[in-house]
């Protein structure tokens, strides 16, 4: 293959129809999916001001941002999450809408970041939302839109599991444990990253960026692998708060269990999310062979809202990606791409019929089927070649002699059946 002059850049993609098969059958999912659930659909600018994430996004997000200066001297940023602009198009117009609002999208994002197995600087993200309502029934449906997105596509719990915890939970058990409040987050950022760091360089971070000497330390990192709600209700019973959390999280997870999908779900507390502005029960959605990356994150945001200059409003939801979905539905040989179909190929014998056959054509498409033809005198032979080389179900053939007594020749390419019929007939 020719190399180009200009090659594509690092860690974007281009499709050809065949690989944009694979991912518009994913947005087919999403979109079924979410309307079966209620949901609606909205968009926004790929472009939104750079201060929309900084300081709500958290760090890390905030280092992975595509950013300019644009020619009115405004700091931009390509939007690398959709939530920030969810919560500024709701700051502003929520008060006429009835709540909850139920509202989802599937907007291409963007990060600077090292490109790596599952992590592109460009991806699609399903996100799906409901704004305006703080029980727990919000959490439960959310999580249950996002589980069903991935069944739609033939995913089951032995493919799939949610990971869920609670961020509320875990600040008051780090408070017990010694952990002072300014330095929650900072202990959060460093458990998040725990999975994919040495146990001695996250203990490391612990004291030294947490100010936990090394037996409290201990105690965080040992707390992360609790993965029994009884057990931490036996351990911190002194505490009410924890007790209240436990017994929310107790609640959530049996209504995904009345749901059914109670096997696609556990309890996880070293999930806390990378983003800084989540307040409650959060959880991300990995294969069970724990090969990939998370292929779905969310949770509860109640303070967003208010961050970019709206009303306080709770608010839940989560963002799911196309790329480790890909790989996923891959490897499990989930895809099922299907070549687009062409129902009928016309076979124009000699050029005087090219007239007849561009008004067939005409009339077929209007009829809702797909039709082709050579868009230039070649053989029939080259003709036909061309029809079974894209798959046409039915040929259609314009030959002077059959025309001349008012006949056209139909072919099953499948079957290779071959029958004469009135072109009238045809046509009607
Ligand atoms: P997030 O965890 O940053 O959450 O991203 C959600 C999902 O998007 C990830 O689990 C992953 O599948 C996909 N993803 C993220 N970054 C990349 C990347 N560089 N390449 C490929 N896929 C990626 C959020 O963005 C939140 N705003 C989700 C949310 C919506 N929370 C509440 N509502």
């Amino acid at each position: 293959m020719a190399k180009s002059k200009f090659e594509r850049l690092p860690g974007f993609r281009d499709f050809t129809p065949e690989e944009l098969d694979g991912v518009l059958h994913i947005f087919d999912s999403w979109r079924t999916v979410s309307t079966r659930y209620g949901f609606s659909e909205y968009g926004g600018p790929p472009l939104e001001l750079l201060d929309l994430y900084v300081e709500k996004s958290g760090e890390e997000i905030v280092q992975q941002l595509y950013n300019f200066q644009d020619k009115g001297q405004r700091k931009i940023a390509l939007r690398p999450e959709m939530t920030p602009s969810l919560a500024r198009i709701l700051a502003g117009r929520h008060r006429a809408m009835a709540k909850p609002i139920r509202w989802f999208s599937l907007p291409q994002l963007f990060r600077y970041e090292r490109q790596q197995r599952g992590r592109l600087r460009e991806h699609f993200q399903w996100n799906v939302d409901i704004v305006g309502e703080q029980g727990v029934g919000a959490d439960v449906e959310v999580l249950a839109v996002a589980l069903d997105g991935l069944r739609e596509l033939g995913l089951r719990e032995n493919h799939i599991v949610a990971r869920v915890s609670d961020r509320k939970l875990m600040t008051e058990i780090l408070l017990v444990l010694g952990v002072k409040p300014d330095n929650v987050s900072t202990v959060f950022t460093i458990i998040d990253k725990m999975e994919r760091t040495k146990v001695n360089r996250s203990m490391d971070r612990l004291c030294a960026e947490a100010e936990l000497d090394t037996e409290a330390a201990e105690k965080v990192l040992e707390i992360c692998y609790e993965d029994q709600i009884e057990v931490l209700r036996q351990k911190f019973e002194a505490s009410i708060s924890i007790t209240e959390r436990l017994d929310v999280l107790q609640i959530y997870i049996e209504s995904l269990e009345a749901k059914g999908l109670g096997a696609y779900v556990q309890f996880d507390l070293k999930i806390v999310r990378g983003l800084a502005y989540y307040t409650g029960i959060v959880f991300e959605i990995f294969d069970r062979a724990g090969d990939l990356r998370a292929i779905c994150g969310g949770g509860r945001y109640d303070r967003l809202l208010e961050l970019v200059g709206g009303d306080p409003l709770p608010a839940v939801g989560f963002g799911m990606g196309d790329v480790v979905l890909g790989e996923l539905l891959r490897i499990r040989k989930l895809f099922k791409p299907e070549s687009a179909k062409v129902d009928l190929f016309l076979v124009i014998v000699g050029e005087e019929q090219r007239t007849l056959a561009l008004s067939i054509a005409h009339n077929q498409r209007e009829n809702g089927l797909t039709v082709l033809y050579g868009l230039r005198p070649e053989t029939v032979g080259k003709q036909l070649e061309m029809a079974s080389k894209i798959g046409a179900c039915q040929v259609l053939m314009l030959a002077p002699d059959e025309l001349e007594r008012g006949l056209v020749v139909l072919k099953d390419m499948k079957t290779g059946e071959q029958r004469e019929m009135r072109l009238e007939e045809f046509i009607t």
